[in-house]
């Protein structure tokens, strides 16, 4: 049992480095999650790894099941939860390639299943939202990149959006006015739903590309795919670092 998980996002489907011992499949209430649990020692301690899209990288963002997946690590003992995600950089210094430790939140998604109070209640509940990420994880995740030396911004607003399509141009002034520093589609109701179970959960982004009308011309695959390559390595470095820090 491993109190801690990475949940990886996209072009990190698996956790490089990381020596597995076994892979776990869990039945939840709330139905499958992406993928069996792996379960192994990332420098030395135990990690949980499950990638967010599936192990082939084939469920979109909005057909994740966010609910079985939060539901199975709680399950199996996991108490800290770090998600990985790939964004887009609406701020100034947000650029391709930045690694980004979010504050807040801001929720554009919709038709998701977003919590877990809704049947059969014994009562309603309300969980508090205010800071919607762990400051205690999201510190750590800061002195880790300090130790590893690993640049990062050690803070940013997520906005999360319904995807799969990038946004218009127009949609990210929206965001921006809104005091959105960071876009990406998978950012909730995961965040969320860690609250609810009462897990700590902290994100850490990597920009892979300037957010639509943010950059020269239209966003490719291509450029997105070499900023996450580039940023990811520098993620499992930083990685690396916190769990020793845990
Ligand atoms: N928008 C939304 N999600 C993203 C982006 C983006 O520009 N880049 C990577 N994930």
């Amino acid at each position: 049992m491993s109190a801690l998980a990475i949940i990886g996002g996209s072009g990190f489907t698996k956790l490089e480095t990381l020596k597995i011992i076994r892979r776990e499949v869990v039945h939840t209430p709330y139905g499958e999650p992406s993928a069996p649990l792996t379960h192994g020692l990332f420098n030395g301690r135990d990690v949980v790894f499950l990638p967010r899209h599936g192990t082939a990288h084939t469920i979109p963002p909005h057909k994740v099941n966010y609910r079985a997946n939060l539901w199975a690590l709680k399950h199996i003992g996991v108490t800290n939860i770090i998600g990985v995600a790939a964004v887009g950089g609406i701020g100034p210094d947000m650029a391709p390639g930045v690694i980004a430790i979010p504050d807040q939140i801001i929720d554009y998604t919709y038709g998701r299943d977003h919590t877990y109070f809704e049947n059969d209640l014994s009562q309603v509940t309300h969980i508090d939202f205010t800071q919607p990420y762990s400051e205690a994880l999201r510190q750590q995740l800061i002195s880790a990149a300090h130790s590893a030396n690993v640049q990062i911004v050690p803070h940013g607003v997520y906005g999360a959006t319904q995807g799969p399509r990038l946004e218009s141009a127009m949609e990210i002034n929206r965001l921006d006015r809104d005091g959105c520093s960071l876009v990406g589609m998978t950012g909730m109701p995961e965040t969320a739903l860690a609250r609810e179970l009462e897990l700590e959960y902290a994100c850490c982004a990597v920009v892979a590309n300037w957010a639509a009308g943010r950059g020269d011309g239209p966003i490719t695959m291509v450029e997105i795919e070499k900023h996450i390559g580039q940023g990811m390595s520098r993620v499992v470095s930083l990685i690396a670092d916190f769990v020793k820090l845990l």
